[in-house]
């Protein structure tokens, strides 16, 4: 099979060589049952790749699993894993096969490879070594045929270095690595996605697709594309919602591109601050992502107006007493109300000012903020992920992607 109709197969989408080597790799090793792992950033598409090499190996008619190590607690992802028997553990009230046994002959794709507890990693490199497994509980030996394909966004080498993944299990694993690039890394396949999300989405509404106007597709290509294909996805749907306008200009593109970040920070500061954020953190669907920008830029709109009451109330003489009350006051001068025209930038007042800047400011650096809450956690807790990100209430999955994307020394 040619590699384009592996793409049209798939949905695949791109012609850079880096992604044509990763898909070539692909399909050289689906046919044979070593075990592959699968290296790239979030929302790159390791999981299609992971589809991939099972619908092309010989176990394509027998299940595929997929199993996130990363949001599975750590107490019971051996006994989902490998199953567990009767009165094993509390709460154990029936015993229960784990996946190695019902994927017998198929193939378990395990997401976030490098979030395993060690010893589960013990228990996964006996059945990669011999295809033996023994569940939770039991003392019978069992055997199993299943093909491990692992995927990971973190740096293997280094957690081993660390000690938290057992070096003999990465050597086995990484038998054959796929590298999948970032969207930053193929940038001449961002116009081909966009197009591709934006008629997609097209056709699923009978609309007329979006198209970008030369700055604006400029613009797009530029973009750091921290969430990568995912995020390109979720952008091409937010304009494809909300703009009114079938040509989008670089304007309208701007909108759209940095208020994402933000969106985000807004999401984990209402987890951490422990108030009701809708639902779970660790993905952000297109609707949830267009009410926090919605409610962002009405707070950046209320702000920029707060500060503009503020200045025009300043120059007609009268001043907040408290910036953060905004209830304004007239200011006397000799029990006469002192209207400002001889208003100098070196009276008290200015720095009044200046706070309530500060106040525009802050709802701008959520970011920060969101930085300096996740660093507190993660001092708390010794650098323990998992438990930091039980605190922030995200999941363990976002808390990784944000340690990257502050670039936060641990
Ligand atoms: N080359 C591509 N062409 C079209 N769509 C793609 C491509 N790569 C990825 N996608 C789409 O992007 C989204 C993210 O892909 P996927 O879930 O496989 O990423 P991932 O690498 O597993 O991310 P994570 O590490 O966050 O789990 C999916 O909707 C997928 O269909
Ligand atoms: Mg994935």
């Amino acid at each position: 099979m040619d590699i384009q109709s592996i793409k049209n197969r798939f949905g695949i989408i791109g012609n850079s060589p880096a992604l044509n080597h990763a898909l070539n790799t692909a399909v050289q090793v689906a046919n044979t049952d070593l075990s592959v792992l699968i290296v790239g950033e979030s929302g790159v598409g390791k999981e299609v790749f992971s589809m991939i090499i099972h619908a092309l190996s010989p176990r394509k008619h027998n299940p595929f699993i997929a199993v996130n190590c990363g949001a599975i607690p750590e107490g019971t992802i051996d006994s989902e894993l490998f199953g567990h028997e009767k009165g094993s553990f509390t709460g154990a009230v029936d015993s229960r096969k784990g996946y190695f046994e019902t994927v017998n002959g198929g193939t378990i794709f395990l997401d976030e490879i490098g979030e395993m507890p060690l010893g589960t990693q013990a228990r996964l490199l006996r059945v990669l070594e011999t295809g033996e497994f023994i569940r939770v509980g039991s003392s019978k030996v069992q055997k199993t045929d299943v093909r491990v394909i692992a995927a990971t966004n973190r740096d293997l080498l280094e957690y081993t270095q660390q000690g938290d993944f057992r070096q003999d299990l990465y050597y086995r694993l990484s038998t054959v690595p796929i590298r999948v690039p970032a969207l930053r890394d193929r940038k001449e396949d961002v116009p081909l996605l966009f197009r591709k999300f934006a008629a997609d989405f097209a056709e699923r509404y009978k609309t007329q697709s979006v198209q970008l106007d030369p700055a604006a597709q400029q613009m797009l290509i530029n973009y750091y594309w921290q969430g990568n294909v995912r995020e390109l996805k979720n952008i091409a749907e937010q304009i494809s919602v909300l703009s009114t306008d079938k040509m989008i200009t670089a304007e309208t593109l701007q909108r759209f591109l940095p208020a994402r970040n933000t969106s985000r920070s807004l999401a984990l500061i209402t987890a951490a601050t422990g108030l009701s954020a809708p639902g779970p953190t660790s993905d952000f669907n297109t609707e949830r992502d267009i009410l926090y920008k919605l409610f962002f830029d009405l707070k950046k709109d209320m702000n920029d107006l707060k500060q503009m009451i503020f200045d025009v109330a300043h120059h007609q003489g009268y001043t907040p007493v408290d910036p953060s009350s905004n209830a304004l006051v007239p200011v006397y001068n000799d029990g006469e109300l002192h209207s400002n025209n001889g208003y100098s930038p070196n009276t008290p007042i200015l720095l009044e000012t200046n706070d309530h800047h500060e106040d525009v400011e802050e709802t701008l650096f959520l970011a920060d903020r969101e930085k300096e809450i996740i660093t507190k956690a993660l001092k708390k807790h010794k650098s323990r992920r998992r438990d930091a990100a039980t605190e922030l209430g995200i999941s363990e999955r976002t808390l990784y992607r944000k340690i990257k994307e502050y670039d936060i020394k641990e």
